[in-house]
């Protein structure tokens, strides 16, 4: 016998928790697998893609490595790849030739522009794959703000009226789903009610309902061109990041207003806000993991400092355990890549 017999024996622990073991649930993988709550699927991935002028080209976005604008034959051939992955859906978002940019964002009602054109192209591929479209003017205003201005002021129901002028040339160039992003009050009411007396009452509408003004938002801006244009901060439209209530203000409106399926951004630092929102109303959800989000686990994983497929993984399953139905993410062919050979 040792001479100091151990302080904690079995039987202590056994007094302590009175048989209940946790451990026991987590011993094997069999039994991991058993007993997992939530799970991460394809079919919960929307891939958010950027587009550029031009033929046969991908440009790296420095601030995203791993992620490229892409010209609309480009695009139509990642769209291909994505549904071939089983990927359920696009979002796209362009890089404007900044020689098209102006105050009032014309180019937003091109219908030959390239949000149009990729479009027409990939609809024409016949893919069993939806579009989501961006409505808001920022890739398309020399200040790179959402809305039209007046001054340093950004005007919210003369934004409204163009956002509406917007949404129907996307949708009539094949947008299956227009995506709010502007966060200019009533937009949602006065899309749904434009596309409605246009004949398009089957287009849905996935509303950026709880949009913070977000540091997380600069990779993306590098990659649309509007990082060095931006005249001041978008605070006077987007969110709060302090604020909780109103996100839920924000989501009921939408709602109310015709939304069919709402999103919260940025992602991981607002996963609070995803389970409040979907406690409350039981609706479609959505999270985006944007593109700082992206960076930051790239970022660190090129330096070896985290495990980066791992901690994309783990960062998207933490989007479902919040009661998110899907995520927009730039991670999407890479997941859905890992998620079809893990079968
Ligand atoms: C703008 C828009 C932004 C994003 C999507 N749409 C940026 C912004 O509000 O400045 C950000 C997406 C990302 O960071 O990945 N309408």
């Amino acid at each position: 016998m040792s001479s100091h017999s151990p302080r904690v024996t079995s039987e202590h622990i056994d007094d302590i928790l009175g048989g209940r073991r946790l451990r026991r649930n987590r011993r094997a993988d069999w039994a991991r697998r058993l007993v997992q709550e939530t799970s991460l699927s394809i079919n919960d991935l929307i891939w958010p893609i950027f587009l550029v002028d031009g033929h046969g080209v991908r440009q790296p976005v420095a601030s995203m490595p791993g992620v490229e604008r892409l010209s609309v034959d480009e695009a139509v051939r990642e769209a291909e790849y994505a549904a071939s992955l089983g990927i359920p859906a696009l979002a796209l978002f362009p890089y404007t030739d900044p020689a098209l940019r102006d105050e009032a964002g014309t180019e937003a009602l091109n219908a030959e522009n390239l949000i149009c054109r990729a479009c027409r192209a990939i609809k024409q591929a016949g893919l069993d794959i939806g579009l989501i479209t961006d409505v808001a003017l920022d890739p398309y205003t020399s200040h790179g703000h959402d809305g039209l201005m007046a001054g340093e002021r950004i005007l919210n129901d003369e934004t409204v009226d163009q956002l509406c002028r917007q949404a129907l040339v996307q949708v009539e160039a094949g947008a299956d789903v227009i995506a709010p992003s502007d966060m200019m009050d009533g937009r949602i009411g006065a899309i749904r009610r434009a596309l409605d007396e246009a004949g398009h009452r089957d287009t849905q509408i996935m509303a950026y309902s709880a949009k913070y003004a977000s540091a997380f938002y600069g990779p993306f801006r590098d990659a649309v061109g509007t990082s060095k244009t931006l005249v001041g901060d978008k605070r006077t439209y987007q969110m709060d990041p302090a604020n909780t209530d109103e996100a839920l203000r924000e989501v009921e409106l939408d709602l109310a207003e015709g939304a069919d399926m709402v999103m919260v951004k940025p992602g991981m630092p607002y996963l609070d806000i995803i389970r409040r929102v979907k406690d409350t109303f039981s609706v479609p959800t959505y999270a985006y993991q944007v593109s700082g989000e992206y960076a930051m686990i790239v970022a660190a994983a090129q330096n070896g400092w985290i495990d980066g497929e791992r901690a994309m993984l783990e960062s998207l399953l933490a989007f479902r355990r919040a009661g998110a139905d899907g995520v927009l993410t730039y991670f999407a062919p890479k997941v859905a890549e890992i998620l079809r050979r893990a079968r």
